[in-house]
């Protein structure tokens, strides 16, 4: 028994932001709750000139910097009352969509964020309409009811979610993401690849879950290291943002012991949330590879390294091996030593912030312990 939530619609293709006031008016929407940090004032401007000729108000909150704490939030959700907006878009990363999708929610549900993520609060009214437009390939936020908030009072990053927080449409446009600084296109980049695969060994995998997993991994496989090595290069980057939403898409057939690891850990360590999964993803594979052989024997081929005929076993070891490969093509992490340099290291907190955190222990293909938080953070090390 499964089901899954989707956008109402996803506009796919070069200068598609252009299409955003159209949309908007379409709608009847006049004031726009505008999230967006100020790396690309450029887009920013673009599809505000394209506002105001179309007469749609707009105000920009541009203090979503990081990855979303409660203050940004509640201060958003302010703003947005305060403006009477009566829409939201965003135009970012994972933390910028993020942000808008919970400070969209709690413009008509009212209250503080930490009572969604912390006490139990329920979504009781629809959101005001959402437009995402995704300029990193990783996160995939634009395709989840999820949104992941940093909790300031106890330093822990907790989801909250709603089927309803879903963006209505979603704009996959390249150009806003050429030109992506090489760290992040890698960090976000092994972010879409931990989604794609660990959704697809997930016990809660789907039909359909497995199909986006796998098609991510393709185009992710075709086109990361191209993206690196290329920042320009349109295609690859069209090809990662697909890859990104076929992640996200995947997602919500639940993500595993790397996801498990490198959140809570990424919250302690200061760790860049790609970075971490680009540490734990291989971890998390080798450790699972007896419990998911004929799985990761399917990725291998997705990946291109499967050995036509091989025992799934060698298939499987190969796509590890790809996935390492292709990280180490983009230099990305593989250790956890250069965050936590000379901090002292306490395992027990550790494990117990990870046990806290977590809720996707119960979809991982093989069980996990306490002993394995223990045991995959030593071999990060
Ligand atoms: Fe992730």
């Amino acid at each position: 028994m499964w089901e899954m939530v989707n956008n109402r619609r996803v506009l796919f293709g070069e200068n598609r932001i252009d299409e955003i006031p159209g949309i908007l008016k379409w709608y009847g929407l006049k004031k726009v709750f505008f999230a967006s940090f100020n790396s690309n004032p450029a887009i920013r401007q673009r599809i505000c000139e394209g506002l105001e000729a179309e007469g749609i108000d707009y105000v920009i909150y541009n203090k979503i910097k990081g990855e979303p704490d409660l203050t940004v939030i509640n201060e958003g959700r302010d703003v947005f009352v305060e403006e009477k907006c009566d829409c939201t878009l965003a135009l970012g990363g994972g933390s910028i969509i993020d942000a808008a999708k919970t400070i969209g929610m709690m413009a008509t549900n009212g209250g503080l964020v930490e009572q969604y993520q912390m006490e139990g609060r329920q979504v009781t009214q629809v959101p005001p309409f959402f437009l995402a437009v995704p300029t990193t390939a990783g996160t995939g936020a634009e395709a989840t009811k999820v949104a992941v908030v940093k909790n300031n009072h106890n330093g822990l990053k907790k989801s909250l979610y709603h089927n309803t927080m879903i963006a209505d449409v979603v704009i996959l446009d390249p150009t806003v993401a050429v030109g992506m600084p090489k760290r992040l296109t890698a960090a976000t980049g092994m972010d879409a690849l931990s989604h794609a695969i660990e959704s697809y060994v997930s016990l809660n995998a789907t039909p359909i879950s497995e199909m986006n997993g796998l098609q991510g991994i393709r185009l992710i496989k075709e086109s990361l290291e191209v993206a690196y090595n290329q920042p320009e290069d349109l295609k690859a980057r069209a090809n990662m943002l697909l890859a990104s939403y076929f992640g996200g898409c995947a997602i919500s057939a639940g993500i595993g012991i790397a996801h498990i690891m490198a959140q809570p850990i990424g919250a302690m360590y200061d760790i860049p949330h790609g970075d971490a999964c680009s540490i734990f993803l291989p971890l998390a594979m080798e450790y699972n590879l007896d419990h998911a052989t004929e799985k990761y024997a399917k990725i291998a081929e997705a990946l291109g390294v499967a050995e036509h005929g091989a025992p799934a076993k060698e298939n499987a070891l190969a796509a590890i091996e790809e996935v390492k490969r292709i990280r180490k093509s983009i230099e990305a992490p593989d250790s956890l030593k250069s965050y936590i340099g000379d901090k002292p290291v306490d395992l027990d907190f550790m494990v117990e912030t990870v046990q806290k955190t977590t809720g996707h222990v119960a979809c991982n293909p093989r069980k996990i312990d306490e002993q394995t938080f223990r045991n995959i953070f030593n071999l990060a090390l």
